[in-house]
């Protein structure tokens, strides 16, 4: 039996790239500090909450003598929190580099499970022998992830006592704007009770919704992306060859339309829907239905009855109708959460619930498939974020259409054929070895939160900059978590959290889709990207998501 693919092999060898700034001593890197901070929105609510940490300035590392950080031995502990994405291992990886090479007797200490493991005490030593074993490998598995979060009073206490009681005086966060969010009340926590423990934050999500000016984009996203767009790339050309079918495609993400519009760029679907826009637009569910019902006859007159079309999996709760509901259905699961424990069977569940919903959204609720109602009630996340992974929208979507061009038919408006499949591609992009992209960027964030670390800093996230440039130009330093935040309604009150970055419908991502759907909705114009290439052309190797080019690199079309 063979241990190790040729792959991994390969993989295991991959030196990834630090940026030159980060390749000196720590003594001889120098943090500039930029000017006091605020917030995204909130200002007040949050200086209030965040007392020790609010207002913070931004630092970016520059050459210089360094006289603050000194060899002292350090030892720091690191969780992996949420949803899995590509790349995780490498932040360790990172971590474990810039540690060793500090000092040699400095420790690196993986808290297992998720956020659980800090607080149960859940731990263990990264040695050389482990970290080898997983250099460029995608998955958590290293030290596992989970979704618990860090809230209640017992829980911070429990987390400081796990913390003081094994030495550690740093403690990195790797997740997404939720975990992070829990770091940065964590960093709070430990200023205000007179700790000494630091918290640095590193962004994760495949979702790519933890972005803004100094997080140009979450790791993970480079690789998920780039695995859906192999597969939708297979469907199209699928699509093209039997010409029989439309195929309803939803993309993991959440909320945000990141994934989906990415996607977008690399396949050149039939039709992409896009979250925000529905929203923006105020588009009814039947609405959506009519837009994509309007595609499909203009295909059908040209005698194309296929088709490719994306669904973002948080499509749902940017309707606006459903939003309202599932914000109401949120409110109404944290009120009652006792006694909807107690009910088993779901058919009574959704019986209690009607009985406390208003009766206007009741019969919302009652007018979709009966799978999707179930799937409403669910139970929220430990963030009290409803599962849209859980949630089958592109099913709800095909039952729709089908039932309107049945419709048509009988009427004469509709001479083609419909068939659809459904698919739903999810937790296949989360765990694949991680791009060069993503290898190189993981392993720089890793090693920059040290040299936060080492220069006595709390409450940040590391933040690695410039990413369209070749990783030896990219721009280290570190963002105030609280910079990122404003108060959002969470499980039925109002609580301090860093914002989600949603697709910007003036943004330039956007803007370059909307000028190219129209063509796409009717001419085939499939892009068929193929799978991730580690070795070969740096073109191809190093290419970075179209929307960073959008954004960052200032591509026009
Ligand atoms: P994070 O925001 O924690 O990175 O998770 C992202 C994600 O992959 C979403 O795209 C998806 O909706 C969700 O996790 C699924 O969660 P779970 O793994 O708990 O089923």
């Amino acid at each position: 039996m063979e241990k190790l693919s040729e792959l991994q092999k390969l993989r295991l060898e991959f030196k990834p790239v630090l940026p030159s700034i980060l390749r000196a001593g720590f003594s001889s890197i120098k943090p500039k500090t930029g000017k006091p901070t605020s917030s995204v929105a909130d200002a007040e609510k949050l200086e209030g909450i965040f007392e020790h940490n609010f207002g913070k300035p931004v630092i970016t590392f520059t050459k210089g003598k360094n006289s603050f950080v000194n060899k002292k031995p350090l030892k720091v502990g690191v969780v992996l929190s949420g949803g899995q994405a590509a790349g995780g291992h490498n932040v360790i990886a990172g971590l474990f580099d810039a540690l060793k090479k500090h000092n040699k007797k400095n420790k690196l200490i993986g808290f297992l499970g998720g956020p659980s493991g800090i607080i149960d005490g859940k731990m263990m030593e990264i040695t050389d022998k482990i970290i080898d074993s997983y250099r460029n490998t995608g998955g958590f598995d290293i030290i596992q992830s989970g979704r618990t979060k860090i809230e209640t009073p017992e829980q911070f206490e429990k987390s400081k006592n796990t913390i003081i009681s094994n030495k550690i005086e740093a403690l990195v966060m790797v997740g997404g704007d939720d975990s992070n969010t829990n770091g940065a009340l964590l960093a709070e926590y430990f200023s205000k009770e007179n700790a000494p423990v630091q918290v640095i934050g590193v962004p994760k999500t495949i979702d790519g919704d933890l972005k803004n000016d100094m997080v140009e984009t979450s790791f993970g996203f480079d690789t998920a992306t780039k695995i859906y767009a192999e597969l939708v790339g297979n469907i199209c050309r699928d699509v093209n060859s039997a010409r029989k079918y439309w195929h309803f495609i939803r993309l993991m993400g959440r909320s945000a339309s990141h994934i989906t519009l990415e996607v977008a760029f690399q396949t050149q679907p039939n039709i992409a829907l896009i979250g925000e826009e529905v929203l923006e637009r105020k588009m009814t569910l039947s609405q959506v239905v009519d837009t994509i019902v309007e595609t499909i006859l203009e295909r059908a007159d040209e005698g194309k009855n296929f088709g490719v079309c994306l669904v973002p999996e948080g499509l749902i709760e940017f309707i606006p109708e459903i939003k309202e509901l599932i914000k109401k259905l949120n409110d109404l699961l944290a009120t009652h959460e006792q006694q909807l424990r107690a009910i088993e069977q779901i058919h009574l569940k959704k019986d209690y619930v009607y009985k406390i919903l208003e009766p206007r959204l009741a019969d919302l609720m009652k007018s979709l498939p009966a799978a999707i109602e179930s799937q409403l009630i669910l139970d929220r996340d430990p963030h009290g974020n409803v599962m849209v992974s859980q949630i089958e929208t592109e099913k709800l979507l095909v039952e729709m259409v089908e039932k309107k061009l049945r419709d048509m038919k009988k009427e004469g408006a509709f001479k083609g054929k419909f068939a659809a499949i459904t698919h739903f591609f999810g937790y296949e992009g989360r765990c694949g070895f991680p791009t060069n992209f993503d290898s190189n960027y993981c392993y720089a964030l890793g090693y920059n939160a040290v040299v936060l670390i080492a220069n006595g800093l709390t409450g940040y996230m590391s933040s690695v900059r410039g990413l369209t440039k070749p990783p030896a130009n990219w721009i280290a330093g570190g963002v105030p978590l609280t910079m990122m935040m404003n108060i959002e309604r969470r499980k039925g009150e109002d609580k301090p959290v860093i914002q989600k970055a949603l697709v910007e419908l003036s943004g330039k991502p956007f803007m370059a889709w909307s000028a190219m759907r129209k063509k796409l909705a009717v001419e085939d114009n499939y892009l068929f990207p193929g799978p991730i290439q580690y070795y070969g052309p740096d073109a191809i190797v190093d290419a970075t998501t179209k929307t960073l080019q959008y954004e960052r690199g200032g591509k026009k079309k």
